[in-house]
């Protein structure tokens, strides 16, 4: 049984009345820079807040674009070292210590481990580690299995070895990707999963079909960043997402209410022509 603090923490940050949860990714700077429309980072989450249960974002991020009277869960990003400059993105280590995590009150950290890759020895130990320090001050930490080098494929074998391994390491949530025969990921990992939404689809509707799917086949949420705010109506994006995530919407409701959030902002902005 989890600490109260760490069940605290974590029920934050994934509804406990309805299991699920719609988390905002947005720390992809962390490697990537200043990547298309993550630029100026508050921004592009100021308008999101109200739609998220929880905000992934780095230290920096959170200290200067992250209002602190902003009522939304923090999932700070406590891994890094790697860049986009290098070939080999898997060699990161800890990046924040967990006096800091605590000093920012986050409800959860997050970090890459890289199974398969040159460096898997190195991120699997940096997770129990961080599971270590978590259970004793009652911080919950998230897995996130980034791809490997040599396993590209993003498929359920590679996928579900590398969640089982941060369920077995201690990982409390799971972070992963959506691939074909999902279920087999979800049944070989007794943690809750979230999937991230990956480069942006070429649709909505495939945005809708990946968070659809994924709840379906058992995630209890999604932890989603450029299929949301690269988009061209980024708020209408998170609210059809929600309504999957939250309201079991279908995807042809999400697209449906997609489309009527796009009819009310032109109305609202051009009410004679609209
Ligand atoms: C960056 C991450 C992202 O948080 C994760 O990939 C989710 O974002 P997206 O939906 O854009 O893939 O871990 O390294």
């Amino acid at each position: 049984m989890a600490s109260w603090g760490l069940q605290n923490r974590l029920s934050r940050m994934i509804d406990p009345s309805t299991g699920t949860s719609v988390m905002l990714a947005c720390d992809h700077g962390y490697f990537m820079g200043p990547t298309q429309k993550l630029e100026q980072p508050r921004k592009t989450i100021e308008p999101l807040i109200p739609f998220a249960d929880a905000l992934s974002v780095t230290r920096g991020i959170l200290r200067q674009c992250v209002d602190p009277n902003w009522k939304v869960p923090i999932l700070l990003r406590v891994s890094g070292g790697a860049s986009i400059m290098k070939e080999d993105l898997s060699d990161e280590e800890i990046t924040v210590s967990m006096d800091d995590a605590l000093r920012l009150n986050v409800s959860g950290i997050s970090l890459s481990i890289f199974v398969g890759s040159s460096h898997e020895k190195q991120t699997l130990l940096s997770l129990s580690r961080l599971v270590d320090q978590g259970e004793r001050v009652g911080m919950p930490v998230m897995a996130i299995t980034a791809v490997g080098k040599e396993l590209e494929k993003r498929d359920s074998r590679y996928l579900s070895l590398a969640c089982r391994l941060a369920a077995e390491i201690g990982a409390h949530v799971v972070k992963t990707y959506y691939c074909e025969d999902f279920g087999r990921v979800v049944n070989g990992c007794p943690v809750p999963l979230v999937v991230a939404g990956g480069p942006k689809l070429k649709t909505e509707t495939d945005a809708f079909e990946l968070a659809f799917s994924a709840l379906r086949e058992g995630a209890v949420g999604v932890d989603m960043g450029r299929n949301i705010w690269q988009n061209e109506h980024p708020v209408a994006m998170i609210k059809a997402i929600r309504s999957i995530v939250h309201d079991k919407a279908t995807v042809k409701e999400a697209t449906d209410l997609f489309q009527q959030e796009l009819t009310d902002s032109e109305r609202l902005r051009n009410p004679i022509t609209a």
